[in-house]
């Protein structure tokens, strides 16, 4: 039953009050054992539940945690475009964390895809808000009907890896609203997550931290958020600013030293403890409720075969077929080459906080040998070095001559995209490069398998036959890939990002990776921009293709004129028309035309 926690506040001292706004360890709250207030376990997502084996110092990202299923992160659940898909993961997620006791799991990611070359990409959803805010409500509600709660994150406009525990994202009102806030609102107002973690940066000069603009007047004022904030790992400058901000958790501990702040900020009459009072209340309700669904699935018990076959289903679901002039899907008998270490090495998932110690890893070429599939393969080239030989490439080039097809690996390795940095441009390994175009000498029925968490160059697009982009496929990409190259899964994902022709092509790229970082496209993000300056690009955001084809007709609407606060009804036939079933995602695109504001 929830506690009187009125009561509880009158009864705490204010030592303690200060001691709960702040971690005990990297992961766990502070418990008031005197008065029955129990510490939660908070645990990186947002893919997977990293919960470290041991207690490591500061957010250790490499210290080793018990083994979990990795799903596709979130920029290959977001190409799926499923929302049923994305509630699935979310439920099985929280399924682990009731095994592995973890009572918050620090996701989902929602920041924006402003640029292509911000090292997080992978962990977010799209560049455009409303998709990223669809698929967020549907994973929150997802893991919080298993009674754990989630971290909506990073709160807010955390664009860049550049200097983001500095950096200050300059942003205009319109597009703060509309493009940088409306997808952590739609998720708020719909999805109710326990907690909301605040950002690194600053926004419009303020740290999120101690921004009382975004965590009270708009977070709870105006969207009616009613859980907890909690800050990035290492987020805070000014606690008692934040307080009154209404930040409710600092993390990870900080050993003591703010709690004596807040103490000392009371005590001399700068912090009224009535606005400490309300950060614990909102605390306490979050810790009570978390620790209440926890003692209600005690010793719950995950299914981590299940859990498998809906990572391999969401690998498939959320490959994007760019190109293909029909030499796929591959006939199982296919006498085939398989070119590129990354067939071996298959980019599970993203580095950083994010990465977890996945159950299960399979590349396709295990997946190849685990089924007794007759290929050759040859690595081509070293994914950690960016490095070739003569040796590998004669040797990929000797094992793709005669051959019915070529399955080509290309793509992004963990040296060129990460949390903490960002890319300077768009380009793909050299050596990969390379070894392509010696092959593209002996065999020109090639297929490309491109891996990666965020768009990259396209410019060999012209000279291979397909190019299926799987992203990071989580630990069953092995398995999805085989799926998809032979039929067995058609492929149905579309791009929640643009894949732009060049990086100079996008609006900030004069303005990218400064501390000040100047959003001087306003809303002009993504598709959003490149739409409206009429500007080419390699594929376009929403751009998928299938095996099978689609056919849209009889489009009818329910009137030709919208007021504001009105629906419209938007109805047509779609049919497929090939030889094979497929999905298709139906995309409704509304702009006003007659707008008296620059659209
Ligand atoms: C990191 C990330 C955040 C993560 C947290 C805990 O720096 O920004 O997404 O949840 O620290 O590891």
């Amino acid at each position: 039953m929830q506690p009187d926690c009125e009561k509880l506040i009158k009864e705490l001292t204010l030592e303690e009050k200060a001691a709960l706004c702040s971690g005990i360890t990297s992961w766990q709250t502070t418990p008031i054992k005197r008065l029955g207030i129990p510490s939660i376990y908070l645990s990186d997502g947002p893919h997977g539940v990293r919960r470290e084996k041991q207690l490591s110092g500061f957010g250790n990202v490499f210290a080793e945690a018990y083994p979990a299923t990795c799903f596709p992160p979130a920029v290959t659940l977001a190409s799926s475009w499923n929302r049923g898909l994305a509630r699935a993961v979310g439920q099985a997620l929280a399924e682990e964390c009731l095994e592995l006791k973890v009572e918050v799991l620090l996701g989902p990611g929602v920041n924006i895809k402003r640029s292509p070359l911000c090292g997080r990409n992978f962990e977010y959803m799209s560049e455009d808000p409303f998709l990223a805010g669809e698929m967020a409500v549907e994973y929150i509600e997802g893991v919080q009907s298993e009674g754990v709660g989630v971290s909506l994150k990073h709160f807010a406009a955390n664009s860049q890896e550049f200097r983001r525990m500095t950096s200050s994202s300059e942003i205009d009102e319109r597009a703060l609203r509309e493009i940088y806030l409306s997808a952590f609102e739609r998720a708020v107002k719909r999805a109710k997550p326990y907690t909301v973690m605040c950002s690194y940066n600053r926004v419009n000069g303020t740290y999120a931290a101690e921004n009382k603009r975004l965590l009270k007047d708009i977070l709870r004022d105006e969207w009616g958020f009613d859980g907890m904030v909690v800050s990035d790992w290492g987020a805070v400058t000014d606690r008692v600013e934040g307080i009154r901000a209404g930040m409710n958790l600092q993390m990870p501990t900080a050993n003591g030293v703010t709690d004596r702040e807040i103490v000392k900020a009371v005590k001399e009459g700068k912090l009224d403890e009535a606005v400490l009072d309300e950060r614990v209340r909102e605390l306490i309700d979050v810790i009570f409720k978390c620790h209440r669904n926890k003692q209600a699935k005690k010793g719950y018990k995950a299914d981590f075969e299940a859990h498998r076959k809906l990572a391999r289903h969401a690998a498939a679901e959320g490959a994007v077929l760019l190109k293909n002039d029909g030499i796929l899907p591959l006939d199982k008998s296919a006498n085939i080459a398989v070119v590129g270490e990354l067939a071996k090495k298959l980019r599970s998932q993203g580095s950083g906080s994010s990465r977890l110690s996945p159950l299960k890893e399979t590349s396709f070429i295990d997946y190849l040998d685990e089924i007794g599939a007759d290929y050759v393969y040859a690595k081509g080239y070293d994914c950690l070095t960016d490095e070739t030989d003569d040796r590998l490439i004669n040797e990929a080039a000797e094992s793709v001559k005669g051959k019915d097809a070529v399955v080509f690996f290309l793509g992004l390795t963990d040296a060129f995209e990460s949390e903490a940095f960002d890319r300077k441009d768009l380009f793909l390994p050299r050596a990969q490069l390379k070894v392509l175009a010696e092959v593209l000498r002996y065999n020109l029925n090639v297929a490309v398998v491109l891996t990666g968490g965020s768009p990259s160059d396209t410019s060999y697009s012209d000279k291979v036959r397909a190019i299926l982009n799987v992203y990071l496929t989580g630990e069953a990409g092995g398995e999805a890939v085989y799926d998809l190259l032979f039929g067995d899964v058609n492929p149905s994902g579309k791009l929640a990002e643009t894949f732009p022709l060049k990086v100079e092509d996008n609006p900030m790229y004069k303005f990218f990776d400064n501390e000040i970082a100047e959003y001087r496209e306003s809303v002009f993000v993504g598709y959003r921009y490149y739409e409206t300056a009429g500007k080419a690009v390699a594929f376009p955001f929403g751009h998928g293709l299938s095996y099978t084809s689609f056919e849209y007709s009889e489009l009818q609407t329910d009137g030709n004129k919208l007021s504001e606060g009105e629906g419209l009804k938007v109805a047509f036939n779609v049919t497929n028309t090939g030889d094979r079933a497929g999905a298709e995602v139906v995309q409704v695109y509304v702009k006003d035309t007659e707008s008296t504001i620059f659209v």
